[in-house]
């Protein structure tokens, strides 16, 4: 387990957060244009996860969406050689602490069935699958939809 800092990223971090979700995302990525355009999507904030001790870069992002009593997580992603290590969870955690402190009851996502990674790290924070959205992804899979009461 390392220790991990969570940080708010800003528009100047737009190119770092495209190179980062590409290397999270591989041939799933959104694109660099849609990645740049959360930075100015309503109610949108990007957090930023990176080693506690090192003033280096980050490793992982979380992108979450206040809709007032509802918040949502919009993408999540850790760089390959930085996973497993509880990046992850803290970013996370990170983005549920401030959706709760801004007023949200309720926090919701959608996440590809298949993906256990991702199933894994929500169920160990407390989420629970509500319901099912057959072939929501371009490749057909179906996703699973998720809530956090806050
Ligand atoms: C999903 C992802 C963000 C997890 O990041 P991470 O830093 O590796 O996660 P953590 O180390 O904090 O893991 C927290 C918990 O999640 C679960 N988990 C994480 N990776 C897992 C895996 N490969 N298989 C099963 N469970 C996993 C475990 O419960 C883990 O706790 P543990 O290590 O104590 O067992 C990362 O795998 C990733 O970037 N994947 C590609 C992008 C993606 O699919 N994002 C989600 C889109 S909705």
């Amino acid at each position: 387990m390392s220790d991990w800092r969570v940080w708010t990223a800003q528009v100047d971090d737009a190119d770092t957060l495209v190179a980062l979700e590409a290397l999270a995302f591989g041939g799933r990525s959104w694109g660099g244009d849609s990645v740049k355009a959360s930075f100015v999507a309503s109610g949108v904030t990007v957090l930023f996860g990176g080693l506690a001790k090192d003033s280096a870069g980050p490793l992982g992002f979380v992108l979450w969406r206040d809709l007032g009593e509802q918040a949502e997580i919009l993408t999540i992603g850790v760089v390959p050689d930085a996973r497993r290590s509880g990046l992850g969870e803290a970013l996370l955690e990170a983005a549920v602490q401030a959706a709760r402190n801004g007023g949200a009851e309720k926090m919701f996502l959608e996440v590809d069935a298949a993906n256990a990674a991702a199933l894994g790290l929500y169920m160990q924070a407390g989420f629970k699958t509500i319901g099912a959205r057959k072939k929501y992804y371009r490749d057909g899979g179906d996703a699973a939809v998720m809530a956090l009461d806050l």
